[in-house]
């Protein structure tokens, strides 16, 4: 199963969620992969720890191959790295990302990402895909490899504009690239039980038939803290409110 976390706001919550229900599902025995296609490389900064320098060329290498092929159907392979959690492997991601965009456009590779993931398959029972905060050539080849979405949102008025828009542009892609695609819900991040203006417009959401998902997470200093120490909050702070939301909405993704 492949889940494409994406909304292209910035600053929703897309990475923080993608690692940390990789690092669940990868805690509750699932191998599991997260690939990581944003040139700005939280996600894989937040999983392996590595200095830039580094950090293998991973999705990048793959894309670049891609460009350098000439023969039909030829398969490339990508370096998969092991991070120090149990059942949890990364394909990283490298500035190099945004100096290739241009070149694989002009070369239609919006496929490729799909077909690698295809002989990954066997191997990962469950891959999440973290996307830059664009509709980009790597969130749409993202969107195309996937079968599921999840949609983070922030409660915030303007996000909420954009939510439709969004939903529209997911709903074109499926219908012109992947009839598989579904959107699974929406997931509220940064939620503030206190406050009344969220719960309003949550509820607003709901009456319009939005999937906004029933477990909210909650905003805590423990999720920067656990990005500074590079440790998913399932190995941080294994008890801590926020870290029991991400179990709830995985057991809730995976009908637990
Ligand atoms: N539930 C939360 N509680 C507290 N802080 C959070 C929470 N979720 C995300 N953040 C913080 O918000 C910031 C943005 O989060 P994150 O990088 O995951 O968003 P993003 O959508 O991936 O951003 P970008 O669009 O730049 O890729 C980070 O500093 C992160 O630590
Ligand atoms: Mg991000």
């Amino acid at each position: 199963m492949r889940r494409v976390v994406f909304n292209q706001k910035g600053g929703v919550g897309k990475s923080s969620i993608a690692c940390n229900l990789a690092a669940v599902s990868a805690s509750a025995g699932y191998r599991t992969l997260l690939v990581d296609l944003d040139a700005q490389a939280n996600a894989t900064q937040y999983l392996t720890g590595l200095a830039a320098d580094d950090v293998p060329a991973g999705i990048a290498a793959f894309f670049r191959n891609t460009l350098a092929s000439s023969g039909f159907g030829k398969k490339h392979a990508v370096d998969i790295y092991e991070t120090a959690f149990d059942n949890l492997h990364v394909i990283t991601a490298t500035a190099e990302l945004a100096d290739l965009q241009p070149k694989l456009e002009a070369k239609h590779k919006i496929n490729k990402l799909r077909k690698l993931l295809d002989t990954l398959d066997g191997e990962y029972e469950r891959i999440y895909l973290d996307t830059p905060p664009a509709l980009n050539f790597y969130a749409v080849s993202a969107l195309i490899a996937a079968d599921r979405v999840l949609i983070p949102f922030d409660c915030d008025s303007f996000s909420r504009q954009a939510l439709y828009g969004l939903i529209a542009e997911i709903g074109e892609l499926r219908d012109d690239h992947n009839e598989a695609l579904s959107i699974e819900g929406i997931v509220v991040n940064q939620f503030q039980p206190r406050a009344s203006l969220p719960q309003k417009m949550l509820d607003s959401l709901l009456a319009e038939g939005l999937p906004v998902l029933p477990v909210y997470l909650g905003a805590s200093i423990r999720m920067r803290e656990s990005h500074e120490a590079n440790m998913p909050l399932i190995h941080f702070d294994p008890r801590h409110k926020l870290t029991q939301q991400f179990v709830e909405l995985h057991d809730l993704l995976e009908g637990h």
